[in-house]
């Protein structure tokens, strides 16, 4: 069994975007720029924004985080987002998630311009993903293919499942699947008999947020898995949606958890964001 970590990938990728980002600087003396709007106080978001503020920094980019309170008023933060639609000095923004249930998700979804949208959420990216027009692709999807791609598992002609159909990772991970020409089974919860169709799949990418939810017998032995889920059980340990232990024996391949998708997910958007910011630069 090989374990799929991602920072050899991670490191690589990490080290085009500070290329790039540094080519950047030169020609138009200033750098790209990301700002990340956090609404609320979820621990887990403030991690994962201060994360993505200490890589942009890394690799050399400007970025700031914008925070508003959990009743802040969705108006407010709309006017927020247009303020940085407009501002030329900002290349790629993003609005962390979950927001607070007074944002309704399907509005927020066409808040940023398009060009600067490095979660690539907006209807756009997404319809354009669809129809296999090159555009800015949502990141942990993006990463996983990039993951599988470096480590030689190619997923042409591969019954692939993937579990979970959310709009920022199940769907898009799917339709990425497809794009690649592999043959896609997709489950969700009102899936009957999810495990016979898992069983099936040379690949299983799984991203349900169920800790725990696959074991050896949902997956054929030598299959290849992707584990997206990220929890902490009851010892305060991070882990996945898949029983690592147990898996791991039977697999080809596997992602642990911490270490295997979620570094990928960060390096794309910072890849994103150095895209965004190249093609304002041409527009
Ligand atoms: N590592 C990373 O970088 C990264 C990035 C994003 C997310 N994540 C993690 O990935 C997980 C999924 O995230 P998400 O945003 O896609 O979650 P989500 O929006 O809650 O979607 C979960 C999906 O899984 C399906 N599902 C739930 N229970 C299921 C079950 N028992 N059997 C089959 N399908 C089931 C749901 O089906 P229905 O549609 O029928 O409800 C839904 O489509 C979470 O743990 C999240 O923290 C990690």
């Amino acid at each position: 069994m090989c374990q799929l970590f991602a920072t050899p990938v991670a490191n690589q990728i990490q080290g085009e975007v500070k290329k790039r980002v540094d080519g950047f600087r030169q020609l138009h003396n200033r750098p790209p720029k990301l700002s990340v709007v956090l609404v609320g106080n979820d621990a887990a978001s403030q991690i994962y924004t201060r994360r993505k503020g200490e890589l942009a920094t890394r690799l050399g980019m400007d970025h700031e985080t914008i925070l508003f309170p959990a009743n802040a008023i969705p108006t407010h933060v709309r006017e927020q987002v247009q303020r940085l639609n407009e501002d030329p000095l900002v290349d790629g923004i993003l609005i962390q998630r979950p927001l607070p249930k007074s944002f309704r998700e399907e509005e927020v979804l066409y808040w940023i311009d398009p060009s600067k949208d490095v979660d690539a959420f907006h209807p756009l990216h997404a319809g354009e993903l669809v129809l296999g027009i090159p555009t800015l692709q949502p990141c942990t999807p993006s990463g996983i293919m990039e993951l599988l791609a470096f480590y030689k598992i190619s997923v042409q002609g591969k019954l692939v499942c993937v579990v979970g159909r959310s709009p920022i990772v199940g769907k898009p991970m799917a339709t990425l699947l497809l794009n690649s020409d592999a043959t896609v089974i997709h489950c969700h919860s009102k899936t009957p008999n999810m495990g016979k169709l898992t069983r099936e799949a040379e690949v299983v990418i799984i991203a349900a947020g169920k800790p725990g939810l696959i074991g050896s017998a949902e997956i054929q032995p030598g299959a290849v898995v992707v584990d997206v889920g990220i929890h902490r059980n009851s010892d305060g340990k991070l882990c996945g949606d898949v029983r690592f232990d147990e898996v791991a024996p039977i697999a080809s391949a596997i992602t642990p958890v911490p270490g295997g998708v979620g570094p990928m997910t960060l390096s794309i958007l910072m890849r994103n964001t150095i895209l965004a910011a190249e093609q304002r630069a041409q527009l």
